[in-house]
């Protein structure tokens, strides 16, 4: 489907996000595909910067992006545009309703209008009272507004802020975005479960012994640290982007792929879900370790960190969905700065067939197969199963099924560029919706309140010990990945 033409705002304009991510998937939206001519694109910020100041600064993010320098000039000056906001007042917004309005008068356009937040948090609250007092919210043709995570810092101001947004626009109209769902790897969940009919029928309680999911990284707070120091690893990574895969691994097949029914889902995953206790997490924070033969700071000691920081660089958690599919299978969850390596993964570990017959056979220990779905770096699917090994006699070994994305289809799409082009064609399927965030934050009160312990672990390692035995007592342990 073709989008309408439209504005399109990036609040934030001067920002790392819009630099890296959202406006050099604007250009590549621009260059072919439907998408292709649709959007005016009006940075905004409260940097004094002209028009062309501010396409001299995107056309060099977008060289720097790889991006041909003549493709990238051509663009900012037919379509790139910017306002300033200086001191955000009233009488910015209303400069700014009239810059909008100008280039649609301009750009022969009917008041369909993107405004994209691509801003720090407390700046979200007063950009959308100002959306209000101006008049911005509303328009002839459709206003739709898209949010960047952190939704809130817990429940209560991601209660506050949901309100605020529906003061002044209505929830089919706000996109809470999070890039995760913009990853082909992740879509996949759902096509691979409900597209084959092979899986579904082991995928739950008889069949399934544990799923786990990890994001774990090798890089640490990178100069990012006051940053971090706000918000740890449940905030940034566990909250919202691990619950969606969680929640896209758990759920029942939506009726029609559609935002609501997606959602609806979701949320009744999430309804199933046991609050968090705090015997079922363990946070850390890396101490000075090794990594490659490297040594590494701990986090403490890192730019903008205090000495005294009780920010958490590790989660692990152990969460128990009661409802008809899942009840009694443990899911762990883990992430964590400066861990061994890279990896983002789905494993499903079905439960071990009886190994009677074959007891005398085995080499390895007989495993249940285990699908293993590798969201990144290099992306695809293992399967384990069990073979004889050829030759007299029966013994048998674990062996793999292989498929990489990567030698199938190539390079895949940036997950901004498939969020913004479904922005503009009024697609919510992969957004997340207000009682999605709300339900997520109660769940997690008991871990985002400070109250319990972080454990150090050292760089290069997997973690604190007490993350193993979280699993233990369902004599289950973490896959090697
Ligand atoms: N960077 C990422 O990779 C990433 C990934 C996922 C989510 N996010 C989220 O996306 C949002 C933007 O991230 P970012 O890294 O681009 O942030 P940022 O660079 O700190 O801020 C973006 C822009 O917002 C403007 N700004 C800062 N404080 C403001 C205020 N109080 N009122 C109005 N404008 C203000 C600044 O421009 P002016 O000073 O010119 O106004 C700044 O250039 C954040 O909420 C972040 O958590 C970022």
């Amino acid at each position: 489907m073709v989008p309408e033409r439209h504005v399109l705002v990036v609040f934030g304009a001067t920002g790392d996000l819009a630099h890296r991510k959202v406006l050099p998937s604007l250009f590549r939206l621009d260059r072919s595909g439907p998408a292709a001519g649709r959007a005016i694109v009006l940075g905004a910020a409260r940097a004094g910067l002209s028009d062309e100041e501010f396409r001299a600064s995107v056309r060099k993010s977008l060289i720097e992006h790889g991006e041909n320098p003549e493709d990238a000039g051509e663009w900012v000056s037919r379509s790139v545009f910017f306002q300033s906001l200086g001191d955000t007042g009233p009488g910015a917004f209303a400069t700014l309703r009239q810059r909008i309005e100008s280039l649609e008068k301009q750009h022969n356009l009917y008041q369909h209008r993107i405004f994209y937040l691509a801003l720090p948090l407390p700046a979200f609250p007063p950009t959308i009272e100002a959306f209000g007092a101006s008049g911005l919210n509303r328009s002839k043709g459709w206003t739709r507004l898209v949010v960047e995570k952190p939704f809130g810092h817990d429940l209560t101001s991601a209660q506050s802020l949901n309100a605020l947004v529906h003061r002044f626009f209505d929830e089919q109209d706000v996109y809470r975005l999070d890039h995760y769902l913009g990853k082909e790897t992740v879509q996949n969940i759902i096509a691979f479960r409900f597209g084959n009919s092979l899986f579904e029928p082991l995928w739950n309680r008889d069949r399934i012994r544990q799923i786990e999911i990890t994001v774990a990284e090798e890089l640490g707070v990178e100069g990012r640290g006051s940053f971090y120091e706000k918000a740890g690893a449940v905030r940034d990574i566990m909250q919202n982007h691990m619950m969606q895969l969680l929640c896209l691994t758990a759920m029942e097949p939506p009726s029609v792929l559609d935002g609501n029914a997606v959602a609806n889902e979701k949320v009744k995953v999430v309804q199933a879900m046991e609050p968090l206790r705090p015997e079922d997490v363990v946070l850390g924070q890396y101490a000075p370790g090794t990594l490659n033969g490297k040594s590494l700071k701990g986090y403490r000691e890192e730019a903008g960190v205090s000495p005294e920081s009780r920010t958490e660089t590790f989660a692990a958690a152990r969460l128990r969905i009661n409802n008809w599919r899942w009840q009694g299978v443990p899911f762990f969850l883990r992430t964590g700065k400066r861990l061994p390596r890279k990896a983002t993964k789905v494993v499903v570990t079905f439960k071990a067939p009886p190994a009677a017959v074959f007891n005398p056979y085995i080499v390895c220990g007989m495993e249940g197969n285990r699908l293993e779905i590798t969201l990144q770096p290099n992306e695809g699917f293992n399967l384990s199963f069990q073979t004889k090994i050829p030759g007299q006699g029966m013994k048998l070994e674990t062996q793999e099924m292989r498929f990489r994305y990567g030698d199938t289809y190539g390079a895949l799409p940036e997950a901004y560029q498939t969020l913004m082009l479904d922005v503009m064609r009024g697609d919510r399927t992969l957004f997340v919706r207000n009682d999605e965030v709300e339900l997520s934050w109660e769940r997690f009160a008991g871990v985002v309140d400070g109250s319990l312990p972080v454990h150090e672990y050292p760089a290069g390692s997997w973690g604190p010990a007490a993350a193993d035995r979280l699993l233990a007592s369902d004599a289950c342990c973490w896959t090697d990945l």
